[in-house]
């Protein structure tokens, strides 16, 4: 066995691979996007998405007062959106006028959906979690688009400051 060195957990978060990256949109009349890294599928059926938001984020009041909110998932193309959404505010900016990104009505949500991404989650909010520094806005997902040619590689992965694409396939269960 391998000899062992001990890690603040600063630095042992960072010793995840990586995680898929998504752009979250939400609301009505003030809408928003962000760019979140922190995703999870909490349940498959229902299948019941949950994302781990700081509550100094613009988009953590929104949320709280919305009933729902869209997950995207963007391809490698969308990499410059995916950083401006997840560096600037939505504050201060309206990012999808400034990305060029499509806020396009959702079919089963008040929130909108992102056009350019691969995937669209549309999740009405059902439970919130307050975890430590983040707060788990969990929502079942009511309805579901895919571009025709996604494909789970085309999916953009984050963590330690470092965008990927998934690698290959080494062995099937
Ligand atoms: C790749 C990436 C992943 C991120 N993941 C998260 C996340 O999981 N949760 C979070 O609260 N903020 C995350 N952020 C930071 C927010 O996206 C960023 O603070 C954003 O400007 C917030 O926008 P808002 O103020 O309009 O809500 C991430 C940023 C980047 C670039």
């Amino acid at each position: 066995m391998e000899s062992k060195i001990e890690l603040s957990s600063a630095d042992a978060v960072k010793t995840f691979p990586a995680f898929p990256v998504v752009l979250v949109a939400m609301g009505d009349e003030e809408r928003n996007v962000f760019t979140v890294g922190l995703v999870q599928a909490f349940s498959f059926n229902p299948l019941i998405l949950g994302i781990g938001v700081h509550p100094s984020r613009h988009s953590f009041k929104l949320l709280q007062n919305l009933a729902d909110f869209s997950v995207n998932i963007p391809g490698k193309e969308l990499v410059e959106q995916v950083l401006y959404c997840g560096t600037k505010s939505g504050r201060d900016t309206d990012k999808f006028k400034e990305t060029g990104l499509t806020a396009v009505t959702g079919k089963k949500i008040k929130s909108p959906v992102i056009g350019e991404c691969l995937v669209n989650f549309e999740c009405k909010k059902s439970k919130v979690i307050e975890m430590g520094d983040r707060t788990w806005f969990c929502g079942e997902v009511v309805n579901i688009e895919a571009a025709k040619d996604y494909a789970r590689d085309k999916g953009m992965l984050y963590w330690g400051g470092e965008f990927r694409m998934p690698g290959e396939v080494f062995r099937r269960r």
